[in-house]
């Protein structure tokens, strides 16, 4: 069977061909980062319209790149949700016209099942059951997967998910957006322990995280230093990456913490790390030597949206149980509700 999974749920248009038999054959990516910095963030109506120009170019050059046509594909998974209304609504509108024109199934996925499902395109793929750390722009959540469709919450951030945290530090730095990945750059040139920022929620006993209290912290370093800095509104280069060490650690400390709570409490010895977060360079290392635990991230260029991960998660659905038709997206929605019971059910 024969996937096209279509993701367009924020800033990244993501399509992807997934076949049952032989895995992943083509994935095409356009990101509209260029057309947002200008405004320092994404703005949703230019989302929205750069999507409706992409998604046929990008459906096709998947086609042709592996020799296929539209008859080929057996079915249409797009990201039904969460994400930005007009965003969405532009992937759906094509994948169901598309899958209606075809006679086909379209299947709905969740954008961060396919995040959490990511891993299983990589080399070396987690088996079952296995705690998911999703820590995207969006989301910092960590899941108990005992299959696919098995997912049950065990704790999440309470205000800023990870993402956004690195996202806002960066602009408050100065940095140009979308500031995470530059702000984890610049880390690596800062110095540990220059600066004491807290560890927010590192004892609280659950596996719930909080991180908006991190950004406050730089906000009151950068104003200190500014007002000793009377001469120039500018941060020194050093002091800043210096503020970006202390920050990711803080981070990482936290992620890393709550994820060994996480694989005691349920007893699984494997983690899953996906969302765009995952790219960290620090989180891959600290996660990569946790003791007892075997860590599993997706393929770098699948750690950020795409569409192979809706491709794949959609040829699971498929697989597994039948595909649900429907016209409607979801800008607002809960892994949790497609998901089990409480923990262990
Ligand atoms: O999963 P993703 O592409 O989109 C959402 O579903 O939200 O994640 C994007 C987030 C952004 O907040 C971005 O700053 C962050 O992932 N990110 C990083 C890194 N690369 C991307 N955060 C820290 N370090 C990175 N290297
Ligand atoms: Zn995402």
């Amino acid at each position: 069977m024969l996937v096209l999974g279509i993701e367009s749920s924020c800033d990244e248009t993501g399509v992807a061909l997934y076949d049952t038999k032989v895995g992943l054959i083509a994935d095409e990516l356009h990101t509209q980062i260029a057309m947002h910095a200008e405004y320092g963030g994404v703005v949703p109506e230019l989302a929205s319209r750069d999507h409706i120009r992409r998604l046929v170019p990008l459906t096709q050059a998947c086609l042709k790149k592996v020799g296929k046509s539209y008859a080929d594909i057996d079915a249409v998974a797009f990201t039904q949700g969460p994400g930005l209304g007009g965003a969405l609504l532009a992937g759906a509108s094509f994948a169901n016209a598309l899958a209606f024109a075809l006679g086909k199934p379209v299947i709905p996925v969740h954008h961060l099942e396919g995040h959490m499902l990511s891993p299983l395109l990589g080399d070396h793929k987690p088996d079952f059951p296995f705690v998911a750390l999703l820590v995207s722009g969006g989301h910092t959540q960590f899941m108990a997967v005992k299959g696919v469709g098995q997912y049950t919450l065990l704790g999440e951030s309470v205000d800023d998910a990870a993402g956004e945290a690195f996202d806002k530090t960066a602009k408050l730095l100065g940095l140009p957006y979308p500031g995470g990945a530059l702000l984890s750059e610049l880390a690596k040139q800062g110095r540990p322990g220059v600066f004491t920022f807290p560890r927010p929620m590192l004892h609280s006993g659950d596996l719930n995280m909080s991180f908006s209290g991190l950004k406050t912290a730089v906000l009151t370093a950068v104003n200190k230093i500014k007002a000793e800095n009377t001469s120039s509104q500018v941060i020194p280069d050093d002091l800043r990456n210096d503020i970006c060490r202390e920050f990711q650690d803080a981070v990482v400390e936290v992620l890393s913490t709550k994820a060994q709570q996480a694989l005691k409490q349920t007893h699984y010895s494997r983690l899953v790390v996906a969302g765009g977060v995952g790219a960290n360079w620090q989180l891959r290392d600290t996660l990569n030597q946790l003791p007892n635990t075997d860590t599993f991230f997706p393929p770098m260029r699948f750690c950020t949206d795409n569409g192979a991960m809706i491709a794949f998660a959609g040829a699971m659905h498929l697989q597994q149980a039948k595909p649900v038709a429907g016209f409607n997206v979801k800008p607002r929605w809960p892994l949790s509700d497609i998901v089990s019971s409480p923990f262990p059910a």
